[in-house]
């Protein structure tokens, strides 16, 4: 190959063009002068029409006293945008979805100094929000946590207005007065982005316990190794439960339930009938049926199912169906009162559920979980349709929109 001194020069330019054009130099930057840096506009990924995301940008308005702008760093794709995404259950589109999300503050209203826990807020830190009580603003983490959270709204599920930047599926929010708002500076990316389905799971362990019947030395069955079973079972494994079977029909997914924290797993389709199916678990177990079950599908069959599991005077929580999947049968008289279950519903979760997570986060990491392997895929902004594909597609575990230069 002939190269002159010209070419070189020009490979030289070309090379160093790349370096400094290219993305991770931004970062630093916006946090060494964070107000100097923010643009007059913002990107979000409008949900235009059914599975159609399009890149709009608006201007980025004036900041309330009690308002925040927050520079997106990643938001989680949950089950919920992928209804939305496919069937506009909640008729919001045009929509910026989006409401695992996390970033940087970067400007503040003058009353904005301290989170809903209390926590000191400046520029620079970490957040995520959770619920917005627009007509109670007299509503604590203290009350939450005795009723549930019908009512509330939540970023990412708002209709659109004349702000729009409503949603994390953006590169800056607008986090309105009145909002809940947590400083979790001290966590890491993937850990905040995986602080919304966690909290699903520390509020279900939460009502599991009011039934007295979850002990350090109890036999849980988890029943679905999606992502919210997955992180059930570290759950119970940060709380110091050891006993754990795993309940799934794919290997890769109980292979994964191995790793992080169940003792032994049990793949459904390698059985014919409720009967050998029970007969499985209870071997699992050391020939025992377990002291609690949680059930973490959206299937009715696996809640029928999973009566079968558990011994006389256990327990159960049902959690999988966060929407209507349709009804169950069981048999009233064998599967509940002959065996004297106890029996609660888990939905969602409350505010102090949010704080609890932060730490639950911390200890599954330093225990050493591979909670982080959740987030299996990780798409920029603009390419947001791909994430909900994948999300649909069922492939992976957990998928992320991560700003670019952060992916
Ligand atoms: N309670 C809440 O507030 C709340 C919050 C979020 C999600 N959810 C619900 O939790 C459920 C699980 O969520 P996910 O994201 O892990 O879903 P997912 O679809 O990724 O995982 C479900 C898992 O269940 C397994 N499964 C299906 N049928 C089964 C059966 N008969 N026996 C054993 N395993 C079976 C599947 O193989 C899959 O791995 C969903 O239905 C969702 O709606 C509830
Ligand atoms: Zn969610």
């Amino acid at each position: 190959m002939n190269i002159n001194e010209n070419d070189v020069a020009k490979l030289v330019q070309q090379v160093l063009q790349e370096m400094t054009s290219g993305a991770p130099a931004s970062a630093p930057k916006a946090q060494a002068a964070p107000n100097g840096d923010i643009p007059k506009t913002a990107k979000v990924a409008m949900m235009t029409e059914l599975k159609h995301f399009e890149i709009q940008e608006y201007p980025i308005p004036e900041l309330g006293d009690d308002d925040i702008l927050v520079r997106v760093e990643g938001c989680g794709v949950c089950g919920t945008d992928a209804h939305e995404y496919k069937n506009d259950p909640f008729s919001l589109i045009p929509v910026v979805l989006g409401h695992e999300g996390t970033g940087e503050i970067v400007k503040m209203g003058k009353n904005v100094k301290k989170d809903s826990a209390g926590k000191p807020l400046n520029i620079g830190d970490k957040v995520v929000t959770c619920m917005i009580f627009k007509d109670d603003p007299d509503i604590t983490m203290f009350d939450l946590n005795k009723q549930n959270v019908g009512g509330a709204d939540v970023y990412g599920l708002l209709p659109d207005d004349n702000v729009h930047l409503n949603g994390w599926y953006s590169d800056y929010i607008l986090i309105r007065g009145g909002s809940t708002v947590f400083n979790v500076s001290d966590l890491d990316l993937d850990s905040r982005i995986l602080i919304e389905p966690c909290a699903v799971l520390v509020h279900a362990v939460e009502r599991a316990k009011t039934t007295n019947i979850l002990r350090f030395n109890s036999r849980v069955v988890v029943q679905g190794c999606g992502p919210i079973g997955l992180i059930c079972i570290a759950v119970l494994r940060t709380m110091g439960i050891e006993n754990i079977v795993a309940v799934d029909g794919n290997e890769q997914r109980l292979a994964f339930a191995k790793r992080m924290g169940a003792g032994e797993t049990v793949n459904f389709m390698n059985y014919k009938g409720i009967d050998n199916l029970a007969n499985a678990v209870k071997d699992a177990f050391g020939g025992h049926l377990a002291d609690f079950a949680f059930q973490c599908t959206g299937s009715p069959v696996a809640h029928s199912n999973i009566y079968k599991f558990i011994r006389n005077g256990g327990g159960l929580c049902e959690l999988g169906f966060f929407i209507n999947g349709g009804d169950a049968t069981i048999n009233p008289h064998f599967d509940l009162c002959s065996k004297e279950i106890t029996l609660v519903g888990s939905w969602v979760y409350t505010l102090r559920d949010y704080a609890t997570t932060f730490d639950f986060l911390k200890r599954a990491i330093a225990i050493g979980l591979p909670i982080k392997e959740l987030i299996t895929h990780r798409f920029p902004l603009e390419e947001m349709n791909e994430a909900l594909e994948t999300n649909l597609a069922q492939k992976g575990l957990k998928i992320a929109y991560v700003r670019k230069d952060l992916i």
